[in-house]
C-alpha cells in the first residue's frame, strides 16, 4: 500500500485505529459522564472516535444559529489525549424544525405520499433546500476545525441508502435518462418497451415504479447510485475546499444491494465498512459464515487497492436488532477484529462507544455499558484486544498479494435480480459467490474481489460466478486473459444479457464467449431447492477430478463445441449433456460449471483449478477445515493471520522456517495449536 496522499490521513501511519461512534451531544447534561469517557477511552486502549454523526439538532437548534461549543471542548480533549477524530457531516438525520419548515426535504414514498418526519437516513436527494443546508453546516464544521489537531478524517453522513419519488427526484431521473440515451427511440429499444405496450413518447412518462421492464429497473438502480454519488460530491465540496489534506470516507454496509459501492468508492479517499457478523458458536456453519465475511473484506480491500480500508462499525457485544440477542462468546471479538486486519484493514471501530440511556439503540452493544465504568466483560474484552493491537503495529502498511480474482459486480447482480425467471431470490448472488470462495479460503489462498470493469489481466485465475450481464469490453478482456494463459471459471447464467438487460441472441454465453468456453448453452433447468443429483466425473478428465460430484437445483443445458466434458448429467431428458467442461483456449483454460455444484464438489473443482494454475497459499501447511490463514506482506516483511473458526481446538503444522508470535513475542514451530475460535498472528522471519 502506498503512503496516503493526505498530509493528515490517519490510516496506515502510526496506529491501527481503534475506537468508535461517540455521541457526547446526548450527554451534555452529564459532565461527569463526559469526564469518565475520557478516562475510560485510555483504559480501553481506544484512539479514534467518530463524532457528530447525528448531532445536527445540537449544532443548529434554530435555523442559522450555530452552537459548536460542546464540540470545541470535546475536540480539544481528544487532541489533548492524543486521540483522532473522524468528524461527521450530520446529514444522516435532519432536525425536526427543518423538516417541518421545509417539507420538500422529506422523501416521497411509492404511493406518492410525503413521509412524516422521524427516524433517519430519509432526506430527499435532490431538494435544493437540503443541499443548501448541508453545504452551510458542512462549511461551518470545515472552517471551524480546519486546523484542529484532532481532525483526522471526514465521515460523510451515515450509511447512505434509499430512494425518493418526489417531483424533484423524478425530474432528475428523467434528465439522467435523457443524458444516457439521447433519444426516446434508443430508450424504447433498450428497454424493449413494445412489451405490454409501454412505448414512451415523453421522458416525463417514465415512472421508476413500473417493474415490468427489467431494463428500466436496472437503470433505476444505476440512477440511485449516481444520485447518491452526486449528493456525496456535493457534501464534500466545502470540506475539500477548506481541508484538502483530510480524507473523506463514508460508511458502507457490506454488499448492501441498494447502491453500487464500487462506483461510489471512486468518489472517496478511503473506504470503510460496517460489519456485524454475529458469529454463532452453536452454528456448525461457523466457518462458512466466517468465510462469507472474509469475502466482503477482500472486496473492501480491493475498492481502493493502493490504500488500507477500515471497519468503521462493528459491535463489541450483541446488537439489538438481531434475534436472538446472543452475547458474544469469548474469543469471538478478537477473532472478528483480527480477521478484518488479516484482510488488509487498518482500523477496527465500534458502534458504539457508550450506550445511550434512551432511544431505540439503548440495548445495542457498546464499549461502555449502562454500568458506566470498566467493570464489565465487554469493556475488559475491548481493553484486552487493544493490547493485542498494540503489538500488531508492524503490519501497518503491508498488503495482501493475490493471484486469484473474483468478479463481484453490482450491476451484474442487479441485472440478474431484476429479471423474472432467474433463481436470484434469497441473496443467491452473494451466496453463490461465498460457495465458490469457500474452497480458496479453506486452502488459505489469497483472493482479490472486484467488479468486472477492473483489469484482471495479471491474475492467474479469474472466478466469475453468475456473470449474467457482460459490460462493454468484458468479454474481449476475458478472451484475451484466457488466450494469454489465464484460467477462467464461470457458471450457469453466464453471458446472457447486455448492459441494458437485453438477451444476447445466437446462444449463450454471448459476445464470443461460446468460443472461449467451447460450449453453448441453450437454456437453464431450475428445479426445487433441495434437488440433489449425483454425477460421475468422466474418468481421465484433464482437471484430474475423480469420483462423485453433486449437482443441486440449477442446470444449464449446454453443448460441447470443442470443450472437454469433465462431468455429464446422468438423468432426465438431457442426460449425457455436459454439466462441467474445460476448454483449452490459446495458452489458457476456460472452465464452465453448467450445474450448480454443492460445496464438496466445488472443493474438488477449485482445488484442481488452484493446483493446476499453481496459485500460492498464504502458508504451505496442513490444517483442518475451519482454520483460515491470511497473509500480509511488504518489502520482505510478512505476517500470517491464523484463525480457528471452529468450536474445537485445531493444529496447524507449520513448515520449516522461523515464525514469531507477534503478540507474545515467542517463537512458534512444529504443531501450533489454536484454541476454539482462537487467533494467532505470526511474523515470518
Ligand atoms: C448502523 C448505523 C449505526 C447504528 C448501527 C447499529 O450501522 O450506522 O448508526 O444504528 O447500525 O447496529
Ligand atoms: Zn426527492
Amino acid at each position: 500500500m502506498s503512503t496516503l496522499p493526505f498530509a493528515r490521513g490517519i490510516l496506515g501511519k502510526d496506529r491501527i485505529l481503534h475506537g468508535g461512534d461517540y455521541n457526547p451531544d446526548q450527554w451534555l447534561d452529564y459532565p461527569e459522564v463526559l469526564d469518565e469517557d475520557f478516562r475510560l477511552m485510555k483504559l480501553a486502549g481506544c484512539n479514534t472516535f467518530s463524532l457528530g454523526i447525528f448531532a445536527w439538532s445540537s449544532y443548529e437548534a434554530e435555523e442559522g444559529k450555530y452552537t459548536f461549543e460542546w464540540l470545541d471542548a470535546i475536540m480539544d480533549r481528544m487532541a489533548r489525549d492524543g486521540h483522532k477524530v473522524i468528524l461527521a457531516t450530520p446529514s444522516g438525520a435532519k432536525p425536526n424544525w427543518m423538516a417541518h419548515k421545509y417539507p420538500e426535504i422529506r422523501r416521497v414514498n411509492e404511493q406518492g405520499l410525503r413521509e412524516f418526519q422521524g427516524h433517519r437516513h430519509n432526506h430527499c436527494w435532490s431538494s435544493p433546500v437540503y443541499r443548501r443546508k448541508v453545504t452551510a453546516i458542512n462549511t461551518q464544521l470545515a472552517e471551524r476545525y480546519r486546523d484542529h489537531p484532532a481532525l483526522g478524517m471526514w465521515h460523510i453522513s451515515n450509511e447512505y441508502s434509499g430512494h425518493c419519488y418526489c417531483d424533484l427526484c423524478l425530474a432528475s431521473w428523467h434528465r439522467w435518462l435523457e443524458d444516457r440515451y439521447g433519444s426516446l427511440d434508443a430508450l424504447n429499444h433498450a428497454w424493449w418497451t413494445g412489451f405490454w405496450s409501454h412505448r414512451f413518447t415523453a421522458w416525463s412518462e417514465v415512472d421508476p415504479r413500473d417493474t415490468s421492464m427489467d431494463g428500466l429497473s436496472l437503470d433505476w438502480m444505476r440512477f440511485l447510485t449516481w444520485q447518491v454519488k452526486s449528493f456525496f460530491l456535493h457534501e464534500i465540496e466545502p470540506l475539500r475546499a477548506t481541508t484538502p489534506d483530510v480524507p473523506c470516507t463514508a460508511n458502507f454496509m457490506g454488499t448492501f444491494g441498494g447502491l453500487n459501492y464500487a462506483e461510489l468508492a471512486t468518489a472517496m479517499d478511503l473506504v470503510a465498512d460496517d460489519q456485524y457478523p454475529a458469529y454463532d458458536t452453536s452454528n456448525p456453519d461457523l466457518a462458512r459464515s466466517a468465510a462469507a465475511v472474509s469475502f466482503k473484506h477482500d472486496l473492501y480491500r480491493c475498492f481502493k487497492p493502493d490504500r488500507p480500508w477500515m471497519l468503521m462499525e462493528s459491535c463489541p457485544d450483541a446488537t439489538n436488532w438481531r434475534e436472538p440477542r446472543r452475547l458474544k462468546r469469548p474469543g469471538l471479538h478478537e477473532a472478528e477484529m483480527l480477521q478484518s486486519i488479516g484482510h488488509g484493514a487498518e482500523g477496527t471501530l465500534y458502534f458504539q462507544w457508550r450506550k445511550g440511556r434512551g432511544g431505540c439503540e439503548k440495548f445495542h452493544g457498546a464499549v461502555v455499558d449502562h454500568i458506566g465504568n470498566e467493570n464489565n466483560f465487554v469493556f475488559r474484552r475491548v481493553a484486552d484486544y487493544a493490547k493485542i493491537l498494540d503489538k500488531l503495529k508492524p503490519v501497518l502498511g503491508t498488503d495482501v498479494h493475490a493471484e486469484v480474482a473474483f468478479l463481484y459486480d453490482w450491476e451484474v447482480r442487479w441485472a440478474w435480480e431484476v429479471c423474472a425467471g432467474t433463481p436470484s431470490g434469497n441473496g443467491a448472488y452473494d451466496k453463490t459467490m461465498h460457495d465458490h470462495y469457500l474452497p480458496f479460503w479453506e486452502a488459505g489462498i489469497p483472493v482479490d474481489v472486484f467488479d468486472s470493469s477492473r483489469d484482471f489481466s495479471s491474475y492467474k485465475v479469474v472466478v466469475a460466478p453468475l456473470l449474467f450481464m457482460l459490460k462493454p469490453g468484458v468479454a474481449e478482456r476475458l478472451r484475451s486473459f484466457v488466450e494469454k494463459g489465464g484460467t477462467l471459471v464461470a457458471t450457469y447464467f453466464t453471458g446472457i444479457v447486455d448492459p441494458t438487460n437485453l438477451c444476447f441472441m445466437g446462444g449463450w454465453p454471448g459476445e464470443g464467449l461460446k468460443e472461449v468456453f467451447g460450449v453453448w448453452c441453450e437454456d437453464h433447468d431450475v428445479q426445487n431447492s433441495g434437488t440433489v443429483r449425483s454425477l460421475n466425473a468422466v474418468s481421465g478428465n484433464s482437471l484430474g477430478i475423480e469420483g462423485d460430484l453433486t449437482a443441486l437445483e440449477i442446470s444449464a443445458l449446454a453443448h460441447e463445441e470443442g470443450a472437454e466434458a469433465v462431468a455429464r448429467y446422468a438423468d432426465d431428458f438431457y442426460a449425457g449433456t455436459p454439466a462441467l467442461t474445460v476448454h483449452t483456449f490459446g495458452q489458457g483454460k476456460a472452465i464452465y460449471l453448467g450445474a450448480k455444484f454443492d460445496v464438496d464438489s466445488l472443493r474438488k473443482i477449485h482445488g484442481s483449478v488452484a493446483s493446476q494454475a499453481g496459485v500460492r497459499r498464504a502458508l504451505e501447511a496442513s490444517y483442518p477445515r475451519g482454520v483460515a490463514v491470511q497473509g500480509r506482506e511488504k518489502d520482505g516483511r510478512a505476517y500470517l493471520f491464523l484463525q480457528n473458526f471452529s468450536v474445537e481446538p485445531a493444529k496447524v503444522d507449520l513448515p520449516a522456517g522461523s515464525f514469531r508470535r507477534l503478540v507474545s513475542g515467542e517463537m512458534a514451530s512444529g504443531s501450533l495449536e489454536l484454541p476454539a475460535c482462537g487467533s494467532e498472528v505470526l511474523a515470518v522471519e
